[in-house]
């Protein structure tokens, strides 16, 4: 087996119930033993504001701090208004600054969105992408990964019930998986 290497997840809603994170939770459950997932949880970050620079609010020294521990980073996320969800896109931002010293750059990425609704997500998506090509995180081209129709996808327990999804999200932790090994920065 190849080396281990850790995956900082965010999950991109703040919802009890999300779905995003039942899915976090499933690729968790599908990754290769070479991949070990951990949610890096927002929720309690403050708004990010330049002025604090100077005297970081400690959420923000944390959250910095496991995302530099981290050797990748995979967001899941909802859309919100064809968008990233305000809460993922603070932390994008918190874990940026100070400018110069990104917590993110050089992490090898990969981005999947779910959605009750059709196209999955593919705003945020591509939106969250396009923030990933400034912060210097190679993301993961193929297989694209937009859930459409996720709230049928688990059972009341969280558990992932359909098996055409459970191979899907397999096949993608095993690609993304290869693309770490492939992209991370010794
Ligand atoms: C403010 C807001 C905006 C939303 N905009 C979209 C949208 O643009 N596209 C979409 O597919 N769903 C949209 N939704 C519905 C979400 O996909 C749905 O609430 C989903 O369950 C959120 O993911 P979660 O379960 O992980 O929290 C929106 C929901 C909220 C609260």
């Amino acid at each position: 087996m190849d080396k281990v290497r850790s995956v900082a997840v965010i999950v991109g809603s703040l919802r009890k119930d999300s779905i995003n994170r039942k899915v976090a939770n499933a690729l968790t459950g599908l990754a290769p033993a070479e991949l070990k997932l951990g949610i890096v949880e927002i929720g309690e970050l403050p708004i990010y504001n330049q002025d604090g620079d100077q005297n970081p609010p400690a959420a923000w020294t944390e959250f910095r701090a496991r995302i530099r521990a981290a050797d990748a980073v995979l967001f899941v996320t909802p859309e919100h208004n064809r968008s990233v969800p305000a809460a993922l896109k603070n932390a994008l931002d918190v874990g940026s600054r100070p400018y110069g010293k990104s917590a993110w750059t050089g992490k090898p990425g990969a981005v999947v969105s779910a959605s009750p609704g059709a196209i999955g997500g593919f705003g945020a998506n591509h939106h969250l992408r396009q923030s990933l090509v400034f912060l210097n995180v190679p993301a993961m081209a193929q297989p694209e990964a937009y859930i459409g129709g996720a709230d049928k996808l688990f059972d009341a327990n969280g558990k992932l019930v359909n098996d055409g999804t459970r191979k899907f999200l397999q096949g993608f932790m095993q690609a993304y998986a290869a693309w770490v090994a492939a992209n991370i920065k010794e």
